[in-house]
């Protein structure tokens, strides 16, 4: 299945009734499945969820560690980035060349690496190091 595709299924279920901003990620990992996500809010705002954790949290549930690819969508005009906690999350499971793919409405989309999004990431290294 197409990993984009598989986004925009998910974000059909977004639950975004505060910002209106409904997101669809899927991960596949290296086995090759595909584990989809989408944004959660919720009225205490900070309490919401975003669909690239939504997508991890199911992969992780599963048993699997390794992410080999991302597809993210929403309906802006520009292509949906991940924000900063997310890049931190998928950097936890992707390796620094995972291409994540970013698509807007009308299917313009942009296509980044993990260290394309989260340059000098904290990782295990850097606790390793002390
Ligand atoms: N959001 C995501 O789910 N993923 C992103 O990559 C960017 C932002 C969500 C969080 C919130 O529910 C809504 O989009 C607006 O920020």
């Amino acid at each position: 299945m197409d990993l984009m595709d598989a986004a925009k299924a998910v974000q059909a279920n977004a639950y975004a009734p505060y910002s209106k901003f409904r997101v669809g990620a899927a991960i596949r990992t290296a086995s090759g499945a595909i584990f989809a996500g989408c944004n959660v809010e919720n009225v205490a705002y900070p309490e919401g969820t975003c669909a690239e954790a939504g997508a991890i949290a199911a992969m992780a549930a599963a048993g699997e560690r390794e992410i080999a690819e991302v597809a993210v969508i929403a309906d802006g005009d520009d292509p949906v980035t991940p924000c900063g906690g997310c890049r931190q999350k998928l950097a936890e499971f992707a390796a620094p060349d995972v291409v994540v793919t970013m698509s807007g409405k009308g299917g313009n989309s942009v296509t980044m690496t993990i260290a394309d999004l989260l340059p000098g990431a904290f990782s295990t290294r850097h606790l390793d190091s002390a």
